[in-house]
C-alpha cells in the first residue's frame, strides 16, 4: 500500500533541476502589463497631495490609479474590511501602498514609482507594545481574559512566587519565492493565478473589488515557493492590483515584489512580550500562574485575534495548571500588518511558558526537565505513580485542588504520550550522561561555555475558527484508467500532493504514477480553506478518500453485477481488481464501469467532527487532537562575543501513523531549523521613524545550511493517532518549528553555565543578548 511509504516530493525533480514552475514562471502573454507600488516614506500620518506627473510621464508607463481610480474601494483584509488597497488619506504604516502603476515591464514600473512627490503630514508612529498600551492603540475594546479557577486566591496561598518578564522578537517569512500575481482578463470569467494559501479567499477579494460574483473569477495556484503562513492573507493585495490592472487594460497584468518590498509591505509574525507570576512549592509544583501576553499585531487587524487566541491557547503547552488566568493584549501599532507564521501565535504563548517553567526550576535549583516532567498532563488512562514517573505520590504533596485533566480552556487531555516520549528521548539522546560531561567541559574552559536543554510540544490541531474544518475534493478516472485528482489543499514545499496522492492510490489499490494532481483551483473545488493550522492532510486527505470511496462502491456495485457477485467480494489491490473469483487489470474494470455507463468522476467532502468552541469566553474543544514532540539540544557559546553554534539536536516526533516519513521527517527537521532561526539569528529593527531596517538578507539573518545542527538525529513517534484521521495519521507543519524552543533554552543554560544568577535571556538571543545575559548572570 502507498500509505506509509518513504515517497519523494512528487516534484523533488523538478525542484532540484530548477524546472518547477512559480507564479512568475507562467510565460506572459502579449501584451502583458507590469505592475509595482509606490509606498509611502512615513509610517503614520496623511497623504495630502500626491503629485505623479513625473510617474507618468516615465518609460513605459501604461497607466497609473490612486484610490479614487479604483472601480471600488478595494479591501484587502481577510477580516475586518480595515485594509485598503491604495491609501484613502490615512497613513498607517512605512511602506504602505499610495498607488499603482502599469508598466510595460516589470523595471520600468518600479522605476517609476520612485518619481512620485507625496506631501503628507505627519504624525508621530505608535511602533511599540509600549507605546501601543500608553496610547490604548488595540483591537477589541480591551484585553482578553480567560480564566481556570481562581488564579489570584491559589497565588496568594502558594509557597513561593515569582515574577519575570520577557521579550520575544517577530520573524520574516522569508518565503525563497516572493509575493506573486498574474491576472488573464478572459471572456467574461477573469483568471488569477496567485502564489497563495488560500486561493478562495483570492477569489472572494478579487470578486468584491471589481464588484463581481465569485463564479466569474478562477483563481489558480500551481505551487509556492514556500508560505509558512506569510501567504494566508498577504497576495491579496498584488492578486487584486493585477485583477483591477487586466480589467482597466483588458491586458494580462502581472505583479512581484522584489525582496526589499516583500519584506517592507507584508506582515510577519507577532512580536510579543509576556509577563507572569507564578506560584508553586518546593517541589517544583505548579500552582497557579497569571500571565499576560502583549502582542504586536501592527496597522490592521488581519488574522490578529485568532493568533494570539492560539498564543493563550498554548499558555500551558504541554502542563496541568490547576490556576491559571491568561490575559491578552492586542495592540494596534504603526508597522506592518503581523499575520500568521507557522505555529500562529501558538510559539509565542509556549515559549511563555517554558520560560516559567525554566524560572522556577533555577530558583528551586531544580533539574528543569525534572520539573517539567512532574508538571505534565496525566497520560491516558489516569496518574502513573511510583519514583520512575516522579509525579503523583499522594498525600500532602500532591497537587492542588482543581487538577482534573484540562487545560485553561476546559478541555480534556485524554491522548497526552509526552511521558514515554521524553523517556525514551532522554535515553536515546544520552541526555544524563551528556548532562554530566557538560558540567565538567565546562568547569575547565573560561571562555567558551556548553549548555543543554530539553522542551517538549504539545499542539492544537484544528482551526479555531470552527467553520474552516472543512474540506472537498474533485477525482476524475479517464477510461485509460489514470486518475486526475484535485482537492482544496495548496502545495508550498510540505509535500502535501504527494501525501494526498498516496491516499487516493491506497483507496484504488494503484501505482502512485497512475495518480496526477492537477493545480488548486477554485473552478474544480469550491469554498476551500486556507492551507493552513497544519490541517492540510488532515482535512484534504479524508475528502479525497470519500471522493475515491464513492467510485470504488460504484465501481464494485457495476462490476459484482457482470460477474454475478456481491459489491463486498469486490477488492482493489496491486493494481489489479479482484471480483469474487475474476480478477481484471485496473484498466480493464475501468474501461468495464466505462462502458457498463457508470459516472468516474466524484466529488468527496469532510467536516472534523466533535468541534465546539466558544472564542469569547475561551471555553470548549477548539481542537480534534493534539500533536507532540519533543527535543534536546546542545549549544556552545563563547562568553567574550556571544556568538554560538547549535552542536546536536535529537529529537522525538509524533505524526500518528506517518502518511510518508520522509516528506514528515523533512518536515521537523525544517521545522526545528526555522525555530531555532526565529529565537537566535533572525531579528527585525525598526528604526525611531518606523522604517524597517533589516529588510534584505544582508541585514536579516536567517539560517544557512551551515547553521543546522552538526549532529541532527530525527525519529518518528511511532503509534497511531487516537482519534479517526486520515489513516491515523497527525498533523505535521506547525508543530516541529516548536522544538527549536530547546535550542533558546540550551543558549540559556550556557549563559546560566557563567554565574549564579538567572540569565534572563530574552529572544531572539542574538550574540549581543547571549553577551548580556551572561554578564546578568555573572552579576548575580
Ligand atoms: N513546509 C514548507 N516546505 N513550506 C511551507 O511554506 N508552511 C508551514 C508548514 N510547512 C510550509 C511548510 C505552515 S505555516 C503550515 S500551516 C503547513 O505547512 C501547511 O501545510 P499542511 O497543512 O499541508 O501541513
Ligand atoms: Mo500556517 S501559519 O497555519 O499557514
Amino acid at each position: 500500500m502507498s500509505v506509509g511509504l518513504r515517497e519523494t516530493h512528487d516534484s523533488a525533480h523538478l525542484h532540484v533541476t530548477g524546472q518547477a514552475r512559480y507564479v512568475d514562471d507562467i510565460p506572459a502573454p502579449a501584451g502583458c502589463l507590469h505592475l509595482a507600488f509606490g509606498l509611502s516614506a512615513i509610517a503614520r500620518g496623511r497623504l495630502l497631495t500626491l503629485d505623479l506627473s513625473a510617474v507618468r510621464g516615465a518609460p513605459g508607463v501604461v497607466e497609473v490609479m490612486v484610490a479614487e481610480d479604483l472601480p471600488r474601494p478595494a479591501d484587502t483584509s481577510p477580516s475586518a474590511h480595515d485594509e485598503p488597497l491604495l491609501c484613502n488619506g490615512p497613513i498607517h504604516f512605512l511602506g504602505q501602498p499610495l498607488f499603482l502603476v502599469i508598466a510595460t515591464s516589470h523595471l520600468a514600473a518600479r522605476r517609476a514609482v520612485r518619481l512620485a512627490k507625496a506631501e503628507v503630514e505627519e504624525n508621530t508612529p505608535i511602533l511599540t507594545l509600549d507605546e501601543a498600551l500608553a496610547a490604548n492603540s488595540r483591537f477589541e475594546d480591551g484585553p482578553r481574559i480567560w480564566t481556570k479557577g481562581d488564579a489570584e486566591a491559589a497565588l496568594a496561598k502558594a509557597p513561593r512566587r515569582l515574577e519575570g518578564s520577557m521579550e520575544i522578537g517577530g520573524q520574516e517569512h522569508f518565503y525563497l519565492e516572493g509575493q506573486a500575481a498574474l491576472a488573464l482578463p478572459g471572456e467574461g470569467q477573469m483568471e488569477v493565478h496567485s502564489s497563495t494559501q488560500h486561493p478562495s479567499e483570492i477569489q472572494h477579494k478579487v470578486a468584491d473589488a471589481l464588484g463581481v460574483h465569485m463564479n466569474d473569477i478562477r483563481v489558480v495556484m500551481r505551487r509556492m515557493g514556500g508560505g509558512f503562513g506569510g501567504k494566508e492573507s498577504q497576495g491579496n493585495a498584488l492578486a487584486i492590483a493585477c485583477a483591477v490592472g487586466a480589467e482597466r487594460t483588458g491586458r494580462a497584468c502581472r505583479m512581484r515584489y522584489d525582496r526589499d518590498d516583500d519584506m517592507v509591505i507584508t506582515g510577519k509574525r507577532h512580536d510579543f512580550r509576556i509577563d507572569y507570576e507564578v506560584g508553586f512549592d518546593e517541589d517544583g509544583r505548579l500552582h497557579a500562574i497569571d500571565v499576560t501576553q502583549y502582542a504586536r499585531c501592527g496597522w490592521s487587524q488581519d488574522l490578529s485575534l485568532a493568533v494570539a487566541d492560539r498564543a493563550m491557547l498554548h499558555a500551558d503547552n504541554a502542563y496541568l495548571i490547576p490556576a491559571m488566568r491568561i490575559t491578552s493584549h492586542r495592540l494596534r501599532t504603526n508597522t506592518q500588518s503581523a499575520t500568521a507564521f507557522r505555529g500562529f501565535g501558538g510559539p509565542q504563548g509556549m515559549l511563555g511558558m517554558e520560560r516559567i517553567i525554566e524560572h522556577v526550576a533555577r530558583a528551586l535549583g531544580k533539574d528543569p526537565v525534572e520539573v517539567r516532567r512532574l508538571n505534565f498532563y496525566d497520560p491516558p488512562g489516569g496518574a502513573k505513580t511510583g519514583p520512575g514517573t516522579g509525579r503523583r505520590f499522594g498525600g500532602p504533596h500532591s497537587r492542588p485542588a482543581g487538577d482534573e485533566q484540562t487545560t485553561p480552556y476546559g478541555m480534556e487531555v485524554t491522548d497526552f504520550i509526552l511521558h514515554e516520549m521524553t523517556e525514551d528521548l532522554l535515553e536515546a539522546s544520552d541526555f544524563t550522561k551528556r548532562r554530566e560531561a557538560i558540567l565538567d567541559w565546562n568547569a575547565q574552559s573560561p571562555i567558551l561555555k556548553k549548555g543543554l536543554a530539553y522542551s517538549p510540544v504539545k499542539f492544537g490541531i484544528s482551526f479555531t475558527l470552527t467553520h474552516l474544518n472543512q474540506a472537498g475534493a474533485l477525482v476524475n478516472v479517464y477510461r485509460d484508467g489514470s486518475i486526475l485528482l484535485n482537492h482544496g489543499g495548496t502545495e508550498m514545499g510540505q509535500g502535501l500532493h504527494r501525501k494526498i496522492m498516496q491516499v487516493a492510490a491506497a483507496r484504488f489499490g494503484v501505482p502512485l504514477d497512475r495518480i496526477r494532481i492537477s493545480a488548486t483551483d477554485t473552478t474544480k473545488v469550491p469554498n476551500t480553506s486556507a492551507t493552513a493550522a497544519s490541517s492540510g492532510a488532515d482535512l484534504n486527505g479524508m475528502a479525497t478518500q470519500a471522493a475515491c470511496d464513492t467510485l470504488r462502491d460504484r465501481m464494485a456495485a457495476h462490476l459484482a453485477g457482470l460477474y454475478q457477485t456481491t459489491p463486498d467480494r469486490v477488492e482493489f489491490r496491486d493494481g489489479m481488481v479482484a471480483v469474487g473469483p475474476e480478477s481484471l487489470t485496473w484498466d480493464g474494470a475501468v474501461e468495464a464501469c466505462y462502458l457498463g455507463r457508470v459516472s468516474l468522476s466524484s466529488t468527496g467532502y469532510y467536516a472534523t467532527p466533535d468541534l465546539e468552541w466558544d472564542r469569547l469566553r475561551g471555553t470548549g474543544r477548539p481542537f480534534f487532537y493534539f500533536s507532540y514532540g519533543c527535543a534536546v539540544t546542545e549549544v556552545v557559546i563563547d562568553t567574550l562575543t556571544g556568538e554560538n553554534r547549535i552542536l546536536r539536536a535529537d529529537i522525538l516526533h509524533d505524526c500518528g501513523n506517518s502518511l510518508n516519513p520522509a516528506l514528515d521527517i523533512g518536515q521537523i527537521e525544517g521545522g526545528y531549523v526555522q525555530g531555532a532561526g526565529w529565537l537566535t539569528t533572525e531579528e527585525l529593527v525598526w528604526d525611531q521613524k518606523g522604517r524597517l531596517k533589516t529588510h534584505a538578507p544582508s541585514t536579516y539573518k536567517i539560517p544557512a545550511v551551515s547553521d543546522r545542527p552538526a549532529l541532527f538525529n530525527v525519529r518518528l513517534w511511532d503509534a497511531p493517532n487516537r482519534v479517526e484521521t486520515i489513516y491515523r495519521s497527525k498533523a505535521v507543519g506547525e508543530p516541529p518549528l516548536m522544538l527549536g524552543i530547546s535550542a533558546f533554552l540550551a543558549l540559556q543554560d550556557a549563559c546560566a553555565a557563567c554565574g549564579p544568577a538567572f540569565p534572563d535571556l530574552h529572544a531572539p538571543a542574538t550574540p549581543e543578548r547571549v553577551l548580556a545575559a551572561v554578564k546578568r548572570a555573572r552579576a548575580g
